[in-house]
């Protein structure tokens, strides 16, 4: 069964519906919760579920990124990992961690991609006066937010919306997207279980 870890750096609400989704369908096992924050509440959430959890202090690591990116690829590589979601996890990946997954991060943006790369994208929607928005799941490469789209899931923006109803209501649509996302690429065997193909 392909292993999956997931990557994030507060609330977890993205994780905690992937893992759900995941232990209630049976088509992936959450192998891993990894966080950069001692205090991320999805670290808590996430034990509950009887998930294995890994803080790593990036303080320890703070004048060499490529230092934590290496302490991170060991504890997913110890744990077999086949496929790494982001799920609000604030830390650029450096291009040493992403070699080591090819093609096998995917990411969840809360736009339409390709607009609005990085961060405040729902304020840069309302300030565009778009009559859309929503969310995006793609592969991961070296450039931010910018590999292949693999979903996307849209809603209209009321008249009387500001960032935080939007958000809000997009955050809602991502709990949807993202497990289907999952799922469709794991049953359609585009993820390259590396450690499965060993055993
Ligand atoms: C989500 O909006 C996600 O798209 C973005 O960060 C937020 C994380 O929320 N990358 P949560 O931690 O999953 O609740």
């Amino acid at each position: 069964m392909t292993r999956v870890a997931i990557l994030i750096s507060g609330t977890g609400s993205n994780m905690l519906h992937l893992c759900q989704s995941m232990i209630k369908e049976k088509y992936a096992k959450p192998v891993l919760v990894l966080s950069d924050q001692k205090r991320a509440k999805g670290l808590r959430l996430a034990k509950d579920l009887g998930i294995k959890v890994k803080y790593i202090d990036p303080f320890q690591y703070k004048n060499n990124n490529d230092s934590f990116d290496k302490k991170m690829v060991n504890e997913l590589k110890d744990v077999q990992t086949d496929l790494i979601c982001l799920a609000g996890f604030m830390r650029v990946l450096s291009p040493y961690f992403i070699t080591q997954f090819p093609n096998n991060i995917i990411n969840i943006h809360p736009s339409l991609l390709p607009k609005y790369k990085g961060l405040n994208t729902h304020s840069r929607a309302l300030e565009s006066q778009d009559s859309e928005a929503g969310c995006t799941v793609h592969r991961v490469t070296k450039k931010i937010d910018d590999g292949l789209i693999l979903g996307q899931a849209s809603v209209p923006i009321s008249t009387s919306e500001n960032p935080e109803s939007l958000a809000e209501k997009v955050l809602r649509l991502e709990h949807v997207l993202y497990p289907i996302v999952l799922k469709r690429l794991i049953n359609k065997k585009v993820i390259h279980d590396d450690y499965n193909n060993q055993n």
